[in-house]
């Protein structure tokens, strides 16, 4: 006898920008491949590309506009109420600019992931692949991460690496990374949705309900 069919993960998405990684999302979802239910996209910047994405998906569609809000915390607490109103199991970060507060973070403890175009915790912040140029690395990656209070610096799950090649841009290797991002980033979030990755106490993930040492890197073939 089959089992009962699992459950959706109900999901927010935070964007900023243009929304690939989100796009990537909706399709293995729309697919079958990734067992999540897409509540709401909210994005802080209402000139964001990705919400014609969003919106075309048939996907609920909020704007919460930071520059309307005095101070960080303000904003924070805004969006705060937004999210929970779509009451999701998982918050992801995909290309959300705006460092959060750690009341907010805090509060979706193991439950917020963020996606960051480098292999973490090597070139954490802005302007990542053209530090990793300028640095001569060989290769670099994107990583995904429970965020903490500490900006790009909450624990890893899952990478890709990406071969950075001598006549790289910082446009042409971001662009080679963010297609690896597309293949990593509903993967990792098919481990959450599946129950198979969590966040334990002291900030150790755990896999299949194992301690997880180092974090496994997908083959990208890249
Ligand atoms: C992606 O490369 C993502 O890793 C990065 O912003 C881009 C968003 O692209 N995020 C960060 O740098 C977070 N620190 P998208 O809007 O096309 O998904």
């Amino acid at each position: 006898m089959a089992g009962a069919a699992q459950q959706p993960l109900p999901v927010v998405v935070l964007i900023s920008g243009h929304g690939s990684n989100l796009e990537a999302i909706i399709e293995a979802t729309r697919c079958g491949e990734l067992p999540v239910d897409i509540r709401a996209v909210i994005s802080n910047r209402p000139d964001a590309p990705g919400l014609t994405i969003s919106r075309r998906a048939g996907i609920e569609t909020v704007v919460i506009d930071h520059t309307c809000h005095a101070d960080r915390a303000g904003f924070d607490a805004t969006l705060q109420t937004s999210i929970d109103a779509f009451e999701p199991g998982l918050v992801i970060l995909a290309g959300f600019m705006r460092i959060l507060t750690p009341g907010f973070v805090n509060h979706y403890r193991g439950q917020l992931i963020n996606i960051h175009p480098s292999l973490l915790p090597e070139f954490p912040g802005l302007n990542t692949h053209q530090r990793v140029i300028d640095a001569g690395r060989e290769v670099t990656g994107a990583t995904v991460h429970f965020v903490t209070a500490e900006t790009d610096g909450g624990p890893a799950f899952l990478q890709a690496r990406v071969a950075v090649r001598r006549d790289d841009s910082a446009e042409t290797l971001a662009a080679r990374v963010l297609r690896q991002e597309h293949r990593l980033y509903p993967q990792a979030i098919h481990q959450l949705a599946a129950g198979r990755v969590a966040l334990a106490t002291g900030d150790q993930v755990t896999l299949d309900g194992v301690p997880l040492e180092t974090v496994p890197v997908l083959d990208t073939g890249a």
